[in-house]
């Protein structure tokens, strides 16, 4: 049915642990394995990070909470259920590596559902990391999901819910209702559905904004041998963060593309024009926020191949915001790194380090010229366009891996 495929009108992020059933929930709420997505463009993105649409649903004859569903016609009832509107999961992955992909994924999202399992203690590493960057991205539109309950008995279900309001205390999830479900057996789905809609309502979105575009993933879509007759242009996916962008829409890309001209080499940002658009699974006219987007482009495939254009920021001519090549910022470190034991205090940032910063959906190192008290200066291997005041997750290597430090505020 076609209302099936309405344009997702708000963004929510599933984070959490791993294994703790993020996809398994977006399943039950969408029918859909977000791992899944046969078509190229989908796959690409759900690779890392996983997108999958669901209409939520109210049967006119039930009683609340029973009466939220994904189910078309009332199992009960047999009536028709009406639409209530249709979201788009965002399902972050919740290995630690992956950490960098949560926070770009999270500049996209609107609201988030902290799945936790009811069957191990509270709070579990990328449990706490996760709440922590919703945290730094200013995410406060949460439902956490009690997962598994079905693994557990009554009185080990309340003491997994105690441990959550514990820890959550203090935090941007401190007033989230926790709905105890099981994914798996599908049980409470209603009761999630219903916190979704009182917790996370759709932003007011203003239509005259100049779109602008967070490039997730860029793409190739042309099999290989493809004669220059058939070639079709570059494909952007992601999702647009405010305005309405229509096919023939003039767009421009920042950072760019680096050039190098006489041995000097410098990012310009490049043009094209908007071919065609995808959303909610079909070809459209228009688009505005919400869900996942491909755009079909003017641009030569060489360029979008392989995400080229991962992390860049794509609106009408003149209306992006800066490239930076090095920029300042106001610094806030976290006391110790997530999920570490005792002792692992976070040491001051200092000239010459490297840190890996995601900025909106790019992620860049960068090297830092100068630190002082709460403020640092960094320069960056590849320029980033955002505007001053953007959110900034910082990285710093830890052992093997980047581990998040603290958040930065761009200043200048
Ligand atoms: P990553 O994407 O790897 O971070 O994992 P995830 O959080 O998406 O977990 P996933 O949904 O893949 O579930 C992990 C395992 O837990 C799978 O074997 C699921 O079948 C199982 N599982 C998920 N939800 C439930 C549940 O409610 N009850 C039970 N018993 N098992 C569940």
């Amino acid at each position: 049915m076609a209302d099936n495929h309405r344009q997702p009108e708000v963004n929510i992020g599933l984070v959490g642990h791993v294994d703790h059933g993020k996809t398994t929930l977006v399943r039950a709420l969408s029918g859909e394995w977000t791992d899944q997505h046969s078509e190229e463009m989908k796959r690409g993105i759900s690779i890392r990070l996983g997108y999958a649409d669901a209409t939520l649903r109210r049967c006119p004859d039930c009683d609340e909470p029973e009466c939220y569903t994904v189910a078309e016609q009332c199992p009960e009832h047999g009536t028709e259920t009406e639409i209530l509107r249709t979201v788009s999961f965002v399902d972050a992955p919740g290995h630690e590596t992956l950490m960098a992909t949560m926070l770009s994924g999270a500049s996209l999202m609107d609201g988030a559902v902290l799945v936790v399992s009811a069957n191990e203690p509270v709070p579990q590493p990328q449990t706490e990391e996760h709440l922590m960057a919703l945290d730094i991205i200013g995410i406060d539109n949460i439902v956490i999901a009690q997962n598994k309950v079905d693994l557990v008995d009554a009185d080990e279900a309340r003491e997994n819910y105690e441990q959550i309001k514990e820890f959550v205390e203090g935090t941007v999830a401190e007033d989230a209702p926790i709905v105890p479900v099981s994914a798996e057996q599908e049980i409470n789905v209603d009761l999630v559905i219903d916190a979704l809609e009182r917790e996370i309502p759709t932003p007011d979105r203003d239509p005259d904004a100049d779109p602008r575009m967070y490039v997730a993933r860029s793409f190739d879509i042309n099999r290989p041998g493809t004669t220059w007759d058939g070639l079709l242009g570059g494909v952007l996916g992601g999702s647009l963060v405010q305005g309405e962008l229509d096919v023939d829409d003039e767009i421009e890309l920042r950072p760019g593309r680096e050039v190098d001209e006489g041995g000097q080499t410098e990012w310009r940002s490049v043009s094209t024009d908007v071919r065609s658009l995808q959303a909610g699974g079909e070809s459209v006219d228009t688009v505005s926020p919400g869900g996942l987007l491909g755009v079909g482009t003017g641009l030569d495939p060489s360029l979008t191949k392989g995400d080229a254009l991962a992390g860049q920021v794509a609106g009408p001519p003149g209306s992006l915001p800066p490239t930076w090549d090095s920029f300042e910022m106001d610094v806030e470190l976290l006391e110790r790194l997530v999920g570490a034991e005792e002792g692992d205090e976070i040491e001051d940032i200092s000239t010459g380090e490297p840190l890996m910063l995601t900025v909106g959906t790019a992620t860049t190192v960068g090297s830092v010229t100068s630190a002082r008290d709460g403020e640092c200066e960094v320069a960056l291997k590849r320029p980033v366009c955002a505007p001053a005041g953007a959110k900034i997750a910082i990285n710093r290597r830890v052992g093997a891996r980047w581990r998040l430090i603290g958040v930065g505020t761009l200043t200048e």
